[in-house]
């Protein structure tokens, strides 16, 4: 199966913004995961245009997904090409029986010859699912300041960034969980921030210690993604910080490691400076 040439990956991006996949002809992958948006929706619960469509979760983005050990909030599929075949068929999004999609790509003259060119092969459930999967394995955060600035570059920050990356990484302990290059050591953890009955990995997993348990986000192109976290709650950096300084909303299962954090109001606005310079623009 053709991986990751240049025309995989393309006519995955022509299939991921097509309506063809959806029922009704109204939502394409694009309209939850718009480009422009880091591939989020701006919507606190994801919201499509099919009549049956009804958002639980907030989209999340997908860039760098080629670093993650799972996709979704609750880890719903390990691989891209797994995860490509839950939205289709999946009544509150696109609505479709993948026999169907399959059907209507196959009678599609443009899509059965680019199938033939690519794998050698009318579209199937397999290659339809490569197909999306390469598109999505090839979009990657740009480059950041703070990556420049770890790279050597001491001027790039301002004083106020840089102490927030100190902050970030001490007093304020968010890169206990938000660590490495994507901002997340791609571990289930219950952040304390959660307004909803949402049971998290427990959905995937069925075992009690998951219960509530959300993927760990990654912070870059935060200025795409708002609003935040897997329900939408949040609007602003400066409120996700002020809700972790208390120490979350009080969930009694909340992670050991939230907890009140005595930031000053100064000290949040300087961890916000800094959250917001991990986005290239
Ligand atoms: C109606 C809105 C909607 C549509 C349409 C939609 N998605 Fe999503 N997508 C979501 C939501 C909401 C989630 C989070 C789901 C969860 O965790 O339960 C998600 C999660 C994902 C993820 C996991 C990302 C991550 O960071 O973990 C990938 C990959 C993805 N979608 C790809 C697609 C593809 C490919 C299509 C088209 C075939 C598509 N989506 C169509 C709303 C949508
Ligand atoms: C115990 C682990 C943990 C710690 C510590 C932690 N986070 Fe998080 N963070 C998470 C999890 C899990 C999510 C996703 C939660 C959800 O969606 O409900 C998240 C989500 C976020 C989001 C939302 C991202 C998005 O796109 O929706 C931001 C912003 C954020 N954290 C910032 C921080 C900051 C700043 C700190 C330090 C003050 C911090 N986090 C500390 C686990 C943690």
């Amino acid at each position: 199966m053709d991986r990751f040439s240049s025309a995989a990956a393309s006519l995955g991006e022509t299939l991921f913004n097509d309506v063809i996949l959806s029922k009704q002809r109204t939502t394409s992958c694009a309209s939850c995961h718009q480009p422009g948006l880091a591939f989020t929706d701006g919507n606190p619960l994801a919201k499509g245009n099919e009549p049956t469509d009804a958002g639980v979760r907030n989209a999340p983005t997908l860039l760098n997904r080629l670093f993650s050990s799972f996709q979704g909030w609750s880890g719903n599929a390990a691989s891209l090409d797994r995860q490509a075949l839950l939205p289709i068929p999946a009544a509150h999004e696109i609505n479709l029986p993948i026999a169907e999609a399959i059907q209507r790509l196959t009678s599609n003259a443009t899509y059965n010859s680019r199938f033939q060119s690519v794998y050698g092969q009318a579209p199937n459930v397999e290659n339809v699912a490569a197909a999306l999967a390469s598109f999505q394995a090839t979009q990657f955060t740009p480059r950041n300041r703070v990556d420049e600035y770890r790279a050597g570059n001491r001027t790039v920050l301002t004083a106020s960034e840089a102490r927030g990356l100190l902050l970030f990484e001490g007093k304020a302990r968010c890169s206990g969980c938000h660590a490495g290059q994507n901002y997340t050591d791609e571990s289930f953890r219950n952040n304390g921030l959660a307004t909803n009955t949402d049971i998290g990995r427990a959905d995937q997993t069925g075992r009690d210690r998951d219960f509530r348990l959300q993927k760990v986000a990654t912070l870059r192109e935060l200025q795409s993604t708002e609003p935040f976290m897997h329900d939408g709650s949040i609007d602003t950096l400066l409120e996700v910080i002020t809700a972790y300084n208390a120490g979350g909303l009080g969930d009694p299962m909340a992670d050991t490691d939230i907890r009140p954090l005595e930031l000053s109001n100064q000290e949040m606005l300087d961890l916000e400076a800094f959250l917001k310079a991990l986005s290239a623009n």
